[in-house]
Formats: C-alpha cells, structure tokens, sequence
C-alpha cells in the first residue's frame, strides 16, 4: 500500500515538472506593446491623423454603415445635443451639402417609420466611424464579394 502511495507522489511530481509554463519566442512581439517586456511600460504610438479627404468611400458590403469621410473632432455627440444632425438631418442636406440620413434610420425597432429619427439611431458613431491614415496593426485579406471567384465544385466521380 505505502508504495503505492510513494509511486503515485513521483509520477505527480514528473507530471508537474513536464507542465512548465511555455516561455514566448524572443523577441516576443506583440501587436499593441510592440517588442515592450511585459514588466516595463510601453510608448504609446502618436495618435493618427484622421483622414479627412471629404470623398465618399465605397462599401465592402450591402448594409455597411458608410464609414466617415470627415473629422468629427469637437462634434458634440450626447443626449443634450447632436451636431451630425445639423448636417445630416433630411431639413438640412440641401444647405450642407452632406448625405441625408437613409430611410432606415427613422424606422424604430418594430419596425414603424416615424417621422423623425429613431431613436435607435442617434448615436451616430456607435456605426459610423472616422478612419485613420496608418499602416494597419494587423494584416487582413478581406475581398469583396463580388471579386470573390470560387473554383468550379468537384464533380462526382463516374463508375
Ligand atoms: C458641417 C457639416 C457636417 C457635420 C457636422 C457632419 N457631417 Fe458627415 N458629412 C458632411 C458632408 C458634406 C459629407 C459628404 C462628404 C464630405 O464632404 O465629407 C459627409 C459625409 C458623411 C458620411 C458618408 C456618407 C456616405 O454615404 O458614404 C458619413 C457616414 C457621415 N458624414 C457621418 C457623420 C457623423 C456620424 C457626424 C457626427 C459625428 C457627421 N457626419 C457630422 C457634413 C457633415
Ligand atoms: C445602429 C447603426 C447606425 C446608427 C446608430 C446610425 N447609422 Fe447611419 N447607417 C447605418 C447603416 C447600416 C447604413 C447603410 C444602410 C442604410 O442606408 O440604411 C447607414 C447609412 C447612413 C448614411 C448614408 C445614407 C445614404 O443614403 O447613402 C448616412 C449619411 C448616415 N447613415 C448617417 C447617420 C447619422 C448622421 C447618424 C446619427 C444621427 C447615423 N447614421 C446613425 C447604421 C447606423
């Protein structure tokens, strides 16, 4: 009985000897911290600046929220007022010259038109968002669908 006991300690301890903590390559990397060690502070990157070429960009897929041509930067967004709509707002596209708010955004969760904007949609950059003009932190191979070419189904073989 007593070596048994004794047999099972030892193959616990080889167990637990063999489960080390696996140590990341050198030199780790990571996306945010960059080479930074985990112990030391990292140096935030200079905030990018906006792209604010004011050209409409194309969407990757029906139903996309349009993303944000302009800088949004002091746009005063919250419940008291809603500067995109002085733009926006369907009264206010032929003076500004901005893209009036699609149909979309006055039909309310069941799905009723109003005839002012839902409130589902007032905070506007919970969708819409601005870009930046930097390189991206990580890669992406996204397509569009429409350029998306599949390769002809295999066919089922004859006998
Ligand atoms: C001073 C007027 C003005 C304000 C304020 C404004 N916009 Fe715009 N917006 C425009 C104009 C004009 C365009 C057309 C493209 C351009 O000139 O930048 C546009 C384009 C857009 C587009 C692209 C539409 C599309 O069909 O691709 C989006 C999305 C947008 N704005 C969202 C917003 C949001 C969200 C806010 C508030 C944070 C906002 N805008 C505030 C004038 C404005
Ligand atoms: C819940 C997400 C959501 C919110 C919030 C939202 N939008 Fe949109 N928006 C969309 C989507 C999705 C589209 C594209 C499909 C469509 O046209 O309905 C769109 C389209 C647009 C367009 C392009 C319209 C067109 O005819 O090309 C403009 C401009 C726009 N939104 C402005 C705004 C503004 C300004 C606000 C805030 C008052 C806002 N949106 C809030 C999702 C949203």
């Amino acid at each position: 009985m007593r070596a048994w006991i004794v047999l099972a300690f030892v193959s616990m301890l080889t167990l637990t000897a063999s489960a080390q903590p696996t140590i990341p390559a050198e030199p780790f990397h990571d996306t945010l911290r960059g080479p930074t060690p985990l112990y030391e502070e990292a140096k935030p990157p200079l905030i990018a600046p906006t792209e604010n070429r004011d050209v409409i960009r194309s969407r990757a897929y029906a139903q996309q929220p349009p993303t944000i041509p302009h800088k949004i930067d002091g746009y005063q967004l919250d419940r008291n007022a809603n500067r995109c709509l002085a733009c926006h707002a369907r009264s206010r596209a032929e003076e500004s010259g901005a893209v009036p708010i699609a149909i979309s955004h006055y039909t309310d969760r069941a799905g009723e038109t109003l005839g002012h904007l839902s409130p589902r949609r007032y905070f506007c950059t919970q969708c819409h968002v601005p870009q930046a003009d930097i390189k991206p932190l990580v890669g992406n191979t996204f397509t569009d669908l429409a350029d998306v070419s599949l390769p002809p189904a295999p066919q089922p073989k004859k006998k």
